[in-house]
């Protein structure tokens, strides 16, 4: 063999291992760290984020990837998978619930899951997440309480701050410990399917809201290294609430998941405070929106959250995605998932494919695609929230503490007559006196407990009827509270055929079928003509009429309120409606105000947060608004 030919099978035999050495670089994972017997981040009286660095000291790529992915519960296709691919998070998707909806069948179904998490080789315990935003209602017979419109029409921080509480005893009661609220949005069209979601749409109210409901869901005060209970998600960042009409990138809805002007001045000036505020009540997850700021979508945003959430506010937390948000960025799901991962994002709400982002991701950062530090940043945010949560020193899912659903109820009641805004009092017909012995109720939302509660109520739509175990219908609190002197008839339609005399009052409680999100996108929010018919039927027969509002908006009555005599807005009171036959009989007195102005037509909208409407023509109700 002569030299040339050596040299050249030597020079092939390079290249070939030189090859092979590449590809098992890409393709295979790299060496792991092995894992002291006592290793540091087990240590329960470490700082938290000496424990995150120790953890992620250990990681192979795929296990920090696996940590970046939230997965919606029915999507997991073996249960050795949250394992095998160390998912960092799993969620309930409203309406995901456990065959047996029940508070032992929801710690049953968490609990397995839990307990899969903890067989992998670190055993990192999973995030279990719902929206629990306005109790856990998730799950029948658990405290329904008001929709935060509702609570906004209270002002009163303390009061949210006792509702959250209670919300996380029955959220951790069934073994979980995420919850998706509380909502920053700022609605500043009524048009909009989620405005009973949101406080108000005035910055202040919602970051003193926000934060006393953070304070009271995650049971601590902003310490870093203290314990929380359950993790609070303030949503959806950012400028969500200010999507213009027909903007919505999906086919279906008209505004939700629509446009937000990019208007920087208004950002600062209007969007980011609260959430700032939020940052310092020790919030440590955030969700960012379906909304685009100008062009983009907000998940795809790395001003917005890298240089103005984290560097600008500091926030250290992690930020989530929403539902299938990150693949709504391009057509092509590796670009999305780089895109939204280089913009900031920790973990993505997927919520059903994880093999395929879990490869996608894996190869980018092999491509360099996305750089491996950017990937450690997410895990430690994630895991900083773990160790907050105290997963890693619990031996196993604890028994629940006691929950006080009667304390709950009644604390629900308080607040629904809190919430009560008085628009409407003509010669001070409320509070009803003791003279008025007949009184008529009538109204598609009288007796109809899915309604009052409205939607994300057990179903992410919720459920029109009379169905919510243990509830207490609007009806039933007049019967109740009006006590034994006063005659209450009911009709739903107000056809009282029989009666021989006008009744002294008649109570018409009328107002919106449950809906949730874009599907709740409407061109003129009104009431609809069966409720108004019902209101005439009970105005030709009784003395006076009060006309009660069940609703998660203002609705448009410009042409209708003159011919009432008393008005008032119960907004989703949810389970309690005694709470609205209190403020009705004087046992509470109105104190409620409406935490976002009553446009007096459509062509006001967008009333923009300072309180002015674009044709600067006069509103029917202004902010604040509510007679004593
Ligand atoms: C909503 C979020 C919610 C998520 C999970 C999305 O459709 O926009 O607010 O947290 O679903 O249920």
């Amino acid at each position: 063999m002569n030299t040339f030919r050596v040299m050249a099978i030597v020079l092939i035999g390079v290249v070939i291992l030189g090859v092979v050495y590449l590809a098992t670089q890409y393709f295979s994972s790299e060496e792991t760290r092995v894992v002291p017997r006592n290793p540091l981040y087990l240590d329960s009286t470490a700082e938290i984020d000496e424990r995150v660095n120790d953890l992620l000291s250990y990681m192979t790529l795929e296990e920090k990837v696996g940590q970046m992915a939230l997965v919606e519960k029915n999507s997991v296709q073996t249960l050795s998978d949250i394992s095998r691919f160390g998912l960092g998070a799993l969620l309930s998707g409203f309406g995901g619930k456990p065959e047996d909806n029940s508070i032992v069948g929801w710690r049953q179904m968490v609990g397995d899951f839990m307990a899969e998490s903890k067989q992998s080789r670190l055993r990192i315990p999973i995030l279990y997440g719902v929206d629990a935003i306005h109790g856990h209602s998730n799950v029948p017979g658990f405290t329904v309480f008001p929709h935060s419109i509702g609570l906004g029409a209270t002002g009163d921080a303390g009061l949210v701050q006792e509702i959250a509480h209670a919300t996380g005893e029955q959220v951790k009661a069934t073994g979980i410990n995420w919850s998706y609220s509380p909502t920053y949005d700022m609605p500043q069209d009524i048009r909009w399917g989620r405005v009973y979601e949101t406080f108000s749409d005035d910055p202040e109210l919602v970051g003193r809201l926000g934060s006393a409901y953070i304070a009271g869901l995650q049971g601590q005060n902003a310490d870093a290294n203290e314990r929380i209970e359950v993790l609070a998600t303030p949503k959806h960042f950012v400028g969500a609430g200010s999507m213009l009409w027909n903007t919505s990138s999906n086919e279906n809805f008209r505004i939700d998941q629509g446009v937000t002007p990019k208007d920087l001045q208004r950002l600062k000036a209007e969007y980011l405070p609260p959430y700032q505020q939020a940052i310092e009540a020790g919030a440590l997850s955030m969700m960012v929106g379906l909304n685009s700021w100008g062009e983009t979508k907000i998940a795809a945003n790395s001003y917005l959250i890298r240089t103005v959430l984290k560097d600008e506010l500091g926030f250290t937390g992690f930020v989530v995605s929403d539902w299938y948000g990150v693949y709504e960025i391009s057509d092509d799901d590796y670009d999305s998932a780089v895109t939204a991962i280089n913009a900031g994002v920790d973990m993505v709400m997927l919520p059903f494919d994880y093999k395929d982002f879990v490869r996608n991701i894996q190869r980018a950062v092999r491509t360099g695609d996305i750089k491996m530090h950017r990937v450690d940043d997410a895990v430690t945010r994630i895991l900083r929230a773990k160790f907050a949560l105290g997963l890693f020193d619990d031996a196993s899912v604890q028994e629940p503490e006691p929950t006080d659903f009667e304390a709950h109820a009644a604390l629900a009641r308080k607040a629904v007559a809190q919430s009560a805004v008085l628009l409407k009092n003509d010669s001070n017909l409320l509070p009803i006196r003791a003279e008025a012995k007949t009184i008529l109720v009538a109204g598609s939302a009288a007796d109809n407990i899915g309604q009052q509660a409205g939607a994300w109520t057990v179903e992410w739509q919720g459920i029109d009827g009379n169905w919510l175990p243990g509830a207490t219908s609007i009806l039933a609190g007049i019967q109740t509270v009006s006590g034994p002197a006063t005659k209450i008839v009911y009709r739903a339609d107000a056809q009282f055929n029989t009666l021989e005399q006008k009744a002294d009052i008649g109570i018409a409680v009328v107002g919106e079928k449950p809906y949730a999100e874009g599907w709740g996108d409407k061109q003129t929010p009104r009431l609809s003509e069966a409720d108004t018919q019902t209101i005439s039927r009970l105005q030709a027969i009784s003395k006076k009429v009060v006309v009660v509002l069940v609703t998660g908006r203002p609705l448009i009555i410009t042409d209708q309120v003159d011919g009432w005599d008393a008005l008032m807005v119960v907004w989703l009171p949810g389970s309690e409606g005694a709470g609205v036959a209190d403020v009705l009989f004087g046992k509470a007195a109105f104190t409620g105000t409406l935490p976002l102005p009553w446009p007096a037509s459509i062509s006001q909208l967008p009333i923009v947060t300072d309180g002015t409407t674009r044709d600067r023509s006069t509103v029917l109700y202004e902010r604040y608004f509510g007679l004593p």
